[in-house]
């Protein structure tokens, strides 16, 4: 008589053992990070600082694919529908949360189509503009800008990117609507904006830093509550007037649902390591950028925080009653 449990114990034997090897043989190739934007932009240089430590702590190379577009939605759906082996990673930020609320259907789920393996960097944003924008001071730029609503444009980077989010923050602020250009990132809204083909941005610091130190680019104020140590002479948007501006862009890393989790854990270990590498730290500190401590380059931060930032965000959406689709 066979023993029906012990032959299905038998079965099932052979492959917990192979497990650990598995956990042994990874990386077992590169691993891919999609970028939801072109490449050049923020999010792209955030991530190939972040390959670069963490491909130092894995001992493991890691390459980036950009897939903008959509305000990250491509990227985004590409990753979530990646296969789950530990070699396919999403880094991306905000615009995680935004998409929710944007999108009667979104082409994935995304609380529930990732692994989380931790929060990153948190980057604050600058509002910026072209080197011809001829007032100097905050208050006169946005005299400026009311006063030729209709021919002032506004770079961004699709609905539901981060400098879409800070452009709707600040237009609803000033109580005035511009015409918006979009672009597959804001790698390449810069070009433009440095060369006056479109006339204003907010964007983060690691892709408007090097271009404000360069005197390509003009910066009327930054999106966080205090001073930048970046730029200690450029005002805040909230000293300005507009009172309890706030937006910094966390980053976050994820892994398609389903990946091993001794994949998880190693991929964790080497962001773990990653942010508190001193020259990760000193590479985003030149950006204007800071790493999260340890403690928030975990899974449960990341998803509480993701969690949130939807609760967050949904409501502001709404009441804007933009869809993206
Ligand atoms: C980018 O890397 O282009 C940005 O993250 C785009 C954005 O969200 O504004």
């Amino acid at each position: 008589m066979i023993d029906v449990k012990r032959t299905i114990l038998g079965l099932l034997m052979p492959a917990a053992i192979a497990v650990p090897a598995q956990a042994q043989d990874y990386p077992a190739k590169p691993i891919i990070i999609v970028v939801p934007a072109a490449p050049g932009g923020p999010t792209d240089t955030l991530t190939r600082v972040l390959a670069s430590a963490m491909g130092n702590a894995m001992k493991s190379q890691f390459i980036i694919e950009n897939a903008g577009g959509a305000g990250g939605i491509i990227g985004i759906s590409k990753a979530a529908k990646a296969r789950p082996d530990g070699h396919t990673l999403l880094l991306y930020h905000i615009g995680m949360s935004t998409a929710p609320a944007l999108y009667r259907k979104l082409p994935y789920d995304t609380l529930n189509d990732f692994d989380y393996i931790g929060q990153v960097a948190d980057v604050p944003m600058t509002l910026v503009a072209k080197k011809a924008m001829s007032p100097s001071g905050f208050a006169a730029f946005l005299a400026h800008i009311k006063a030729n609503r209709d021919k002032v444009t506004y770079a961004q980077a699709g609905i539901g990117s981060a400098s879409y989010l800070c452009g709707l923050l600040f237009m609803t602020t000033i109580d005035t609507q511009f015409t918006q250009v979009p672009y597959k990132g804001t790698g390449p809204a810069m070009n433009d904006l440095v060369g006056g083909q479109v006339d204003f941005m907010c964007d983060q610091t690691t892709n408007t830093l090097p271009q404000i130190k360069a005197g390509n680019i003009k910066v009327y104020g930054v999106t966080t509550p205090a001073r930048l140590a970046s730029l200690p002479d450029v005002p805040t948007l909230d000293e300005q007037g507009l009172k309890g501006f706030n937006l910094v862009v966390w980053n976050g890393l994820f892994a398609p649902r389903g990946t091993p989790k001794a994949a998880l854990d190693k991929l964790n270990a080497a962001l773990q390591a990653a942010v508190q590498d001193p020259a990760f730290k000193a590479r985003l500190a030149d950006l204007g950028a800071e790493p999260v401590p340890p403690a928030k380059a975990t899974p449960e931060s990341l998803r509480t925080l993701l969690t949130a930032e939807i609760d967050k965000w949904t409501p502001i959406i709404r009441k804007s009653g933009v869809y993206a689709d």
